[in-house]
């Protein structure tokens, strides 16, 4: 980006009240080595004196995936993607390295930066530049920190932003059906759960929520799901759909769509998008599809509008681009409304227990036939039953849901809408 653009960009981000993501942020970023001394974030047990634990570095280089997305690009299978895909080679490529890596321009990186770290701290927490110093003041608070350059990644939205950023994709640097031909994993992505996977480096105790707030596990999952399903509404309207030659970008398809065996017993067709013909290469809905769900689960009043926009967009995926992207425009107004309904609501027991069986009977009855669709209930039904305390009672049920999703290649609808039945049948009891 031109300078003037740049800055341009930050003061309208700064207006909106939304944080800038640390790759684009004015900051130098200055390395991981500036974090993790042993007086510093490198402590080898967790601090019984300071607010947070002290020993984040050893969490991330010891049990975090982020530490290794570096070394990931020299393994076979990255080195065997290179070449399929023409590049010198993968942890040089600026299009791995932009995922897998804290890849700022040079003229960001402090004098420690070192490319080799991986999703470093300030990949997800900003570059410190100018807190680095500060932030361990006496005075320095999570606002003063946030001022000079602190990501908010406490903030739900921002989060979301934040780890969309590489397990999405965004208009500058995507996984494209391109680069998943040469053996890329397809990117999957849950806010809520990734939040639990990722090995914790901090704690949410009184102290944080304090500092911080506390945010319920069902509106992280929540403002994951609208946030994503936004993203990828911006996303066919960007160029990483529009630019390609006879076929649009298939990244942004239903992978099952083709990728699949072909026996008619497994195409049970979805009903927001019975609109297009059987044998049509369908648009990846799975996001926008659970979210109906839940709307009709607490009754809200935007679901029937959700639902002819999802039909809509599909219709449009049969004629041309333009329609496409049209329709991706609407649908990404009907989701802000939605965002506001949603995200900020405190949800009752009765309420959180009304979307996981409402999920699961929509399941059984084959709303849901994708893959991906599939992925997205059971990590809603997992978060939802974490955020009821009945998951230790479930947890068979659970179990059985994600074998469900052991073979992607042979994935069947049916036995996904039996394991929903017997789940609600025990949920009845
Ligand atoms: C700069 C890019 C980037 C950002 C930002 C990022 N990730 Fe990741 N993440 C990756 C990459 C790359 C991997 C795969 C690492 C590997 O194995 O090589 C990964 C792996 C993971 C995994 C392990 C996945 C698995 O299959 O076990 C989890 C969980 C995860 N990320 C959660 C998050 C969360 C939560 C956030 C936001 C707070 C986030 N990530 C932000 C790039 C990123
Ligand atoms: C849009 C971001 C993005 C881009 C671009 C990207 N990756 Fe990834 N990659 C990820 C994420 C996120 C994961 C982890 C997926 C998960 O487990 O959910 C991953 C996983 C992988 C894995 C599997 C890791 C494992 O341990 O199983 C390999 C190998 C890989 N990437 C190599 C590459 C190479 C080589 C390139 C460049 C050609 C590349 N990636 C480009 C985001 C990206
Ligand atoms: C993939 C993204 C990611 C990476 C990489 C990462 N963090 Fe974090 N970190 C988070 C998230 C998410 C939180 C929890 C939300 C918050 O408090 O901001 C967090 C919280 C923290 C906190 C605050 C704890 C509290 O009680 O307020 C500290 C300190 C921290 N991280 C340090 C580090 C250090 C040091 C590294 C590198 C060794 C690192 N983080 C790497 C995502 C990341
Ligand atoms: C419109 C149909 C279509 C869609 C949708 C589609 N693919 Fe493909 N895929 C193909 C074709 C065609 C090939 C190329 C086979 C070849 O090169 O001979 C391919 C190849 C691949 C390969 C390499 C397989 C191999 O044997 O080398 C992977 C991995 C892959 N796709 C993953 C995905 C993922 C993940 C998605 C969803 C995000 C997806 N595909 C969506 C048609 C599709």
């Amino acid at each position: 980006m031109n300078k003037i653009l740049l800055m341009i960009f930050l003061l309208v981000n700064t207006v909106l009240g939304e944080a800038t993501l640390p790759e684009y942020s004015q900051d130098k970023h200055m390395g991981v080595a500036t974090c993790s001394s042993g007086v510093c974030h490198g402590q080898s047990a967790e601090s019984t004196k300071d607010n947070v634990r002290m020993n984040e570095y050893r969490t991330w280089l010891a049990e975090d995936d982020h530490a290794r997305a570096y070394k990931t690009l020299l393994k076979p299978a990255s080195k065997r993607m290179a070449r399929k895909l023409g590049l010198p080679s993968a942890h040089t490529a600026k299009i791995c390295l932009d995922c897998h890596a804290d890849n700022v321009p040079k003229e960001k990186r402090g004098k420690r930066f070192q490319i080799s770290d991986g999703v470093s701290c300030e990949a997800c927490h900003g570059g410190s530049e100018r807190w680095l110093s500060d932030h361990k003041e006496e005075g320095a608070t999570h606002a003063t920190n946030m001022k000079i350059g602190l990501y908010p990644s406490e903030k739900p939205r921002d989060r979301a932003k934040l780890c969309l950023s590489c397990h999405l994709g965004t208009k500058d640097k995507f996984a494209t059906h391109r680069i998943m031909g040469a053996g890329h994993p397809r990117l999957s992505f849950e806010l809520e759960s990734y939040t639990q996977n990722q090995p914790a480096h901090y704690a949410i105790d009184a102290d944080y929520e304090k500092r911080k707030g506390s945010i319920r596990s069902v509106n992280m999952w929540l403002t994951g799901l609208i946030y994503k399903a936004s993203s990828q509404m911006e996303l066919l309207q960007s160029n990483q759909f529009r630019q390609h030659g006879l076929f649009p970008e298939l990244a942004f398809y239903e992978c099952q769509s083709c990728h699949r065996a072909m026996s008619p017993s497994r195409w049970p067709i979805e009903p927001l998008s019975n609109n297009v013909a059987t044998g049509t290469v369908r648009l990846d809905d799975a996001t926008m599809v659970i979210l109906t769900s839940v709307l009709d689960a607490i009754g809200n009043a935007n679901s029937s509008e959700l639902k002819k926009a999802i039909k809509q967009l599909h219709k449009s995926s049969t004629k041309n681009k333009e329609l496409v992207v049209k329709s991706a425009k609407s649908m990404k107004v009907i989701l802000d409304k939605i965002a506001k309904s949603l995200i900020e609501t405190k949800y009752s027991a009765a309420q959180k227990k009304l979307m996981r069986k409402q999920l699961l009977s929509d399941g059984a009855k084959n709303k849901f036939r994708d893959y991906t669709s599939a992925e997205q209930i059971i990590y809603a039904v997992d978060t939802l039953s974490i955020d009821l305390k009945d998951e230790q009672r479930y947890v068979k049920q659970i179990d059985k849901l994600y074998e469900t999703l052991d073979y992607e290649d042979k994935y069947y609808p049916d036995q996904f809408k039996v394991v929903c039945n017997l789940f609600l049948k025990v949920l009845n009891k």
